[in-house]
């Protein structure tokens, strides 16, 4: 019985609780993906592997094995786990790149099972692995799909591996992946606030969600005189693919990278210093739920990062409400401008 109220991770527990599949008595177990909620995957034997800092850091407190880079090259990660269980990420190329990674470090005879909802890649998934597994066994719950089969000696592709990893896109060439926040093309809500981006910034400026990094390049590029770069995103794929693009693009300059979970006050024990500006494009969803709070988090942290006299700039989707929550924390608040169905706003601490 999952405890979780996740109806993904509900779904994963449902063939166990019904006896349609059984966990392995022994070996390790790998949980991909995974929201914290009590299953048949106990601390002890389960490592679990999470790139969003939340759950990442409830699972390590809950006394799960961490692993958050990519399995086929991580140290540790490559061991054989005897079963993988996967709560699929909605986007496909990023839910294939999950698939097959999991069955690389699955032991021979060794469990796979998969689930996602419905609405959410659920619906494709036997569509997706029947030509390579084909005794799939499968069952539908809580609007989930939930998909499993053992390793005999099948083989997902390579290419979804491949495809799913951090690589070069485009032209001049982001470092990038599916998964990734608009991944393969700059946001339109981005591409509204960089102009709007003042130049002769000074001091320090922290890039809050900074995905991929393209807004901080933006400033570091136009602002010769930054002295210090704070990037901070709750996936920590973002974070690497962020720090290797600005590493190329500005070697030299003083940037600093961090896995920070922005939905939630900064504990006081992690001291990031105080920055004379704070600019984002922050996040209105998790996962497919729309989801204020998150945005109302990420301004209180702005005007936590912020100096007095401070200035953030953010662009939002126009409807969100979040005037109010900018008037109570900052000192002056200014729409700088509305169009394509975004605001940039300015707010002065
Ligand atoms: C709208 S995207 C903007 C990305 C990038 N700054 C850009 O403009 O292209 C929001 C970013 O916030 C990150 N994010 C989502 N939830 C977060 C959280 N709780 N804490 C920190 N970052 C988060 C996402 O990974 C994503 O990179």
């Amino acid at each position: 019985m999952s405890t979780s109220s996740d109806t993904v991770m509900q779904a994963l527990a449902y063939p166990f609780d019904r006896d349609l599949a059984a966990m392995p008595d022994g070996g390790r177990i790998l949980l991909a993906n995974a929201l914290p909620g009590a299953g048949p995957w106990a601390p002890a034997r389960t490592s679990v592997w999470q790139w969003w800092k939340g759950p990442a850091a409830a699972f390590e407190g809950g006394g799960f094995t961490l692993v958050h880079g990519d399995l086929t090259n991580d140290a540790g990660a490559d061991e054989k786990f005897n079963a993988v269980l996967l709560r699929l990420p909605r986007q496909r190329e990023e839910a294939q790149f999950v698939m097959s990674s999991a069955w690389q470090v699955l032991a021979p005879g060794g469990l796979f099972m998969a689930a996602a909802a419905n609405d959410a890649g659920g619906a494709r998934l036997e569509k997706d692995l029947k030509p390579f597994l084909p005794g799939l066994q499968n069952a539908s719950k809580h609007k989930c799909r939930i998909v499993w089969a053992r390793k005999e000696a099948q083989a997902l592709p390579q290419e979804w591996i491949t495809r799913g990893h951090l690589q070069k896109h485009g032209e001049p060439g982001i470092w990038t992946r599916p998964g990734l926040f608009s991944w393969d093309r700059v946001d339109v809500a981005t591409g509204l606030l960089l102009p709007f981006l003042p130049t002769g910034l000074k001091g320090a400026v922290a890039d809050l969600g900074c995905g991929t990094g393209v807004i901080a390049n933006h400033v570091l590029k136009h602002n010769p005189d930054v002295a210090l770069m704070l990037c901070l995103d709750a996936d920590v794929r973002a974070v690497e693919a962020c720090r290797k693009n600005l590493a190329e693009r500005h070697a030299g300059r003083n940037i600093d990278y961090h896995w920070v979970d922005l939905g939630q006050q900064i504990p006081p024990a992690q001291k990031f210093p105080l920055v004379d500006t704070v600019i984002m494009n922050p996040p209105f969803h998790a996962e497919k739920t729309l989801a204020i709070a998150l945005g109302q988090a990420f301004i209180r942290n702005a005007a936590a990062f912020l100096k007095t006299g401070g200035s953030l700039w953010m662009v939002a989707n126009a409807h969100l409400p979040y005037e109010p929550i900018l008037q109570q924390t900052f000192k002056a608040v200014e729409k700088v401008h509305e169009g394509r169905g975004f605001k940039i706003i300015r707010a002065v601490k």
